[in-house]
């Protein structure tokens, strides 16, 4: 039977018998540890639920451990999310403890945990303090205080237990009340009580193998504040007596512990303090040395140096500071509006001291203390380089119990991680410190960011106003941060590399990633797929480049120079901006070509022939003694084969026709026997066959027609130039048989000839007339 029950045997009117079923309990989620003065039990909360409760058992019984229990019997339980557990410290004086002469202490409990459904888990626990009983000692818990003294200093010599026991037992039987106590406050002292009436205050009295214990929670209408230099003290005084015939007993029993609060200066210490010496009757503590320690263990002194815990003593005090991020306390984030945290430093100190008589006294102060809030900014920094065209911004100090759960990129909710399809991303940095970072990558050309060309800079200018949304972890409880970059993008519009080639130009764009700042046109026209198939340009197009080839005579050549040794082709390629549509740049490129023979029909109304006549003339006749139809155009450029014309459409003694969408300019080639002259304009004898000519222009594309002043196409027209011999059938057929006329020449072995023959697929471009509609004319 455990010393309490013989002592004080009342407790035992309160249990309560319960069955408790037995749980496995899992390893590792459960510690029970041995400490100097008490077992410490603590388990995972993730394991037991928010609410885990305590039971203490003993042969007598089941006793939940309520709040008002465990201060009265020795019990400190704590739930501590920071740590993530719930602790239970038993004094080894406990009401439920078996005490084994003050040297083995057994302390049988049940966990009643909640996770999925209630469970019981039945637990003991054995331990055996090294450290040796001083003569008295204080516990200043956080809910209760706790006096044992060594019973042959209180009591007198020779009361032993038996004895002390049978007083108590004769106390309780008999109706003379043998032990009293008494309490004293400041100077008043109050009316004596019986033991049972003490315990119904709360009061605990007991006297184990060599120890008598008393234990009273905190705030007791027999308690009394104080202040001992300067710091606050709570004391219960209770004088125990007992009178034995003639002998009257008495030992003072004398609770005292500091209640400073604690306090946090501006250096970033939370302090705390105690004085040197409590209570008179606990004048041992002068002299005192000093133990500082955190969760409930006690620290050399370097090591507690080092962590820069500092212990002073002044004006009788002894003033402890505590760097607030110190190793051993815990922090916890917290959002009102913006991110606060505030660090918990769980207080273990201890006085010990030795009076006149060498009798030590150890004091014990279990204490938390806790920083108010402390601002804890999170901070953004542009990382951006604009070589990369894109930005980077990175949050930094964001501490472990915070995570991001989602950004605003310009309004746009983005929760965090990312889509892995997504262009931007989001990288976290964990540092060694106890913060992490992210890192937020977005494009330039995302589509989130806001652009706007800068003419002036010749530059675009990127914005992306960045709200993060952080969560307070495990609460969740979300805090926002705001963060605005801008960048600028030196960005010239898209140049095409162009190459000659035989047949046409080659042009090509390597694409970069701000491209779709600007569109690719044609003259007018947006250059698609669709325009490219209807011209005639070989367009290949991937995510790497642009490769699009302009075979020769296609739409959108210019030409000049022409010669019958070849002449030049330009073709240009625009660069419009993707808002306006106004030109930003363009690519032009001018190759030498060469054709044995070719007609042009050009914007501003002029006819360009290069004729191969070595078939259509007599053999042995001069390309030189060819005219039109007017007589007196002459070739431009000769050779011994081919001729040159250029003239305007309306000269020449061209012939005009006119149909409902078209009108064609029309022209002959001549030969004759001898060289035209100034002089004798009527000498001509035409002796040869017949090589039309003619340029054909959609109505719709003229400015104006056939002016006496200009002629302007929007369009080049298309030409032809036919060779007509005599006996061809087809020849007759042909478009326009008012022109033919009969020629007996047998030179024409071939009888139908299609002078320009365009290179490449193109071919029947020349010969039909254009599909495109043409720009409607303001
Ligand atoms: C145990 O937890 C469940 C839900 O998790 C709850 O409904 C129940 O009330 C809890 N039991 C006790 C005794 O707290
Ligand atoms: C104490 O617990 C151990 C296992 O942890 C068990 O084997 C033993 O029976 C228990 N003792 C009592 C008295 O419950
Ligand atoms: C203790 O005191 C109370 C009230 O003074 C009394 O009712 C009770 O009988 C006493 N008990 C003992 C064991 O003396
Ligand atoms: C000690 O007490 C003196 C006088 O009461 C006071 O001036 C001094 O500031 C005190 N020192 C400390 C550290 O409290
Ligand atoms: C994206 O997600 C799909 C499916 O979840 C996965 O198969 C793929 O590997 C991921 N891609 C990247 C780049 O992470
Ligand atoms: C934590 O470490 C990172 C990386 O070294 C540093 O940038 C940051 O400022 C540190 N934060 C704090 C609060 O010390
Ligand atoms: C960031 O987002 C939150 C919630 O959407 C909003 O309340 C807050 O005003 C935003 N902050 C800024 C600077 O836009
Ligand atoms: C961010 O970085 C870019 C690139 O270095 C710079 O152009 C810009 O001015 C910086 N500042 C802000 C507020 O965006
Ligand atoms: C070529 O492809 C890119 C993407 O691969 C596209 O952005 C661009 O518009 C295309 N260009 C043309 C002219 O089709």
């Amino acid at each position: 039977m455990m010393a309490f029950g013989f002592c004080l045997g009342f407790a035992l009117l309160l249990f309560v018998w319960s069955t408790a079923k037995c749980d496995q309990i899992s390893n590792g989620v459960l510690h029970m540890e041995c400490r100097d003065r008490y077992f410490m039990i603590a388990a995972d909360l993730s394991f037991t639920g928010n609410e885990p409760r305590f039971e203490a058992v003993d042969e007598t019984g089941v006793y939940p451990i309520t709040e008002q229990y465990a201060a009265e019997c020795g019990y400190s339980v704590s739930v501590l999310p920071l740590q993530g557990h719930v602790e239970l410290r038993a004094s080894y004086f406990s009401c439920h403890t078996d005490n084994k002469d003050d040297a083995v202490f057994t302390f049988n409990f049940n966990l009643l945990a909640n996770h999925s459904g209630e469970a019981t888990y039945t637990m003991n626990k054995t331990c055996s303090p090294s450290l040796p009983w001083s003569p008295r000692e204080v516990t200043c818990e956080l809910n209760y205080m706790e006096v044992s003294v060594r019973s042959d200093v209180a009591c007198p010599t020779g009361t032993k237990k038996d004895d002390w026991d049978a007083a108590v037992n004769t106390a309780y039987t008999s109706a003379t009340s043998d032990w009293q106590v008494m309490f004293q406050r400041a100077e008043q002292k109050l009316m004596p009580m019986n033991l049972s009436e003490a315990h119904k205050h709360g009061y605990v009295f007991d006297l184990t193998d060599g120890r008598l214990v008393f234990r009273t929670p905190y705030g007791q209408p027999d308690s009394f504040s104080t202040e001992v230099n300067g710091v606050p003290v709570e004391v219960v005084h209770a004088t125990l007596f007992s009178r034995q015939s003639w002998v009257v007993l008495m030992v003072d029993l004398v609770a005292a512990c500091s209640m400073y609060e604690g306090s946090y200066d501006e250096n970033g210490y939370m302090m705390w303090k105690t004085p040197e010496v409590l209570h008179p009757l606990l004048s041992g503590l002068h002299n005192t040395q000093v133990n500082i320690g955190v969760n409930g263990e006690f620290l050399e002194q370097p090591v507690a140096e080092e962590r820069g815990y500092i212990v002073e003593k002044h004006n009788g005090t002894v003033q402890l500071s505590i760097p607030y991020n110190a190793d051993g306390g815990y922090r916890k984030s917290f959002v009102t509006d913006d991110l606060y945290e505030y660090y918990v430093f769980h207080l273990y100190l201890e006085q010990i001291s030795v009076d006149e008589d060498h009798v030590d006294t150890r004091l014990r102060v279990h204490r938390t203390l806790a920083t108010p809030l402390l601002p804890c900014p999170v901070f953004t920094e542009n990382r951006t380089v604009n070589e990369e065209h894109m930005f980077s911004v990175y949050l930094g100090d964001v501490p472990d119990d915070v995570e991001l759960a989602a950004v605003h990129l310009n309004g746009h909710k983005f929760t965090v991680p990312f889509t892995n399809t997504s262009r931007h991303t989001i990288t976290k940095v964990v540092h060694p410190n106890s913060t992490h970072g992210y890192t937020l990558k977005v494009p330039f050309d995302d589509p989130v960011v806001l652009q706007q060309f800068s003419k002036e800079d010749a530059a675009m200018q990127h914005k992306l106003d960045i709200n993060y949304t952080l969560t307070v972890l495990p609460e969740k409880e979300p805090f926002y941060h705001f963060a605005s970059v801008m960048a600028q993008s030196d960005v010239s519009p898209p140049e095409f590399d162009a190459i000659c080639l035989e047949s046409g130009i080659r042009f090509r764009l390597d694409h970069r990633p701000f491209d779709y700042l600007w569109y690719i046109s044609i003259g007018s026209d947006l250059l698609t797929s669709e325009l490219a198939a209807q011209h005639g340009y070989i367009m290949s197009n991937n995510s790497q480049s642009l490769l699009l080839e302009v075979p020769l005579f296609t739409h959108g050549y210019e030409y000049k120079d022409i010669t019958l040794k070849g002449f030049l082709g330009t073709f240009e390629i625009l660069i419009r901006d993707h808002a306006t549509s106004e030109v930003q740049s363009s690519t032009v490129k001018t190759c030498p070509f060469t054709a044995t023979e070719l007609i042009m029909c050009s914007t501003d109304g002029r006819m360009t022939v290069v004729a191969d006549l070595s078939l259509a003339i007599p053999s042995g006749g001069i390309p030189a003694r060819t005219n039109l139809m007017d007589k007196y155009c002459a070739p431009k450029e000769v050779d011994d084969t081919r001729a040159l014309f250029s003239l305007p459409l309306n000269s020449c003694g061209s012939i005009v026709k006119l149909s409902k969408e078209y009108v064609t300019y029309e022209n002959e080639i001549f030969y004759s026997k001898k060289l035209h002259t100034q002089k004798n304009p009527s000498h001509s004898s035409i002796e040869m066959d017949r090589v039309k000519m003619q340029c054909t222009y959609p109505l719709a594309g003229l400015l104006r027609l056939f002016s006496i002043y200009r002629f302007e196409s929007d369009t080049v027209g298309v030409g032809r130039h036919h060779t007509f011999c005599t006996l061809d059938s087809r020849a007759t057929d042909f478009h326009h048989p008012a022109h033919y006329s009969a020629s007996n020449s047998s030179t024409c072995n071939q009888p139908y000839l299609e002078t320009w023959v365009p290179p490449s697929s193109s071919v029947h471009q020349s010969i039909h007339l254009p599909e495109e509609s043409v720009k409607e004319r303001s």
